[in-house]
């Protein structure tokens, strides 16, 4: 089945645009829009509002607020689950060892430094693509896409 989904590249992993966006083609994705940008702490805890009562939730805003990021749309066959395959484990260290040419395997630290992010489900998917990419009208060719 043909789906979207929102693809992030976090700060750590940002300089390596040009391999990830290789690997997005290689999984028989397509890349539909892009938008590399800061987010701002209060941007970054609204976009992970899921887990602010998570131990981690200070850390992965710190980090994803800590330097630009790349938001992309991708689409193709059951593009939530490619995407996140592409990326492996959410844990890099277990990423190195348990699929070394995921995303994270060659590009994550750690389970922070993470390189990316991928939406969980297709619900995740239109509110993670509207947080980027708001379909707002009216407001000219930047949103005529
Ligand atoms: P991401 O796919 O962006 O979505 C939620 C993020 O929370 C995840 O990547 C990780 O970066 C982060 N995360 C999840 N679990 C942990 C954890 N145990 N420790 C630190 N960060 C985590």
């Amino acid at each position: 089945k043909k789906e979207r989904t929102l693809a992030m590249i976090k700060p750590d992993a940002v300089t390596k645009v040009g391999d990830i966006i290789q690997m997005i083609y290689d999984a028989n994705l397509i890349v539909t829009k892009a938008k590399m940008t800061k987010l701002t702490w209060k941007q970054a805890a609204d976009f992970y509002t899921e887990h602010q009562s998570k131990s981690f939730f200070n850390n992965l805003v710190q980090f994803v607020s800590s330097g630009p990021v790349i938001a992309m749309e991708l689409m193709g066959d059951e593009a939530v689950s490619t995407w996140r395959k592409v990326l492996g484990p959410t844990d890099s260290g277990v990423a190195q060892k348990d699929a070394a040419n995921s995303l994270r395997g060659q590009f994550g630290t750690d389970g922070t430094k993470n390189a990316g992010h991928g939406s969980d489900s297709l619900a995740s998917a239109a509110r993670e693509l509207e947080f980027f990419f708001p379909s707002t009208t009216g407001h000219g060719p930047s949103n005529t896409a």
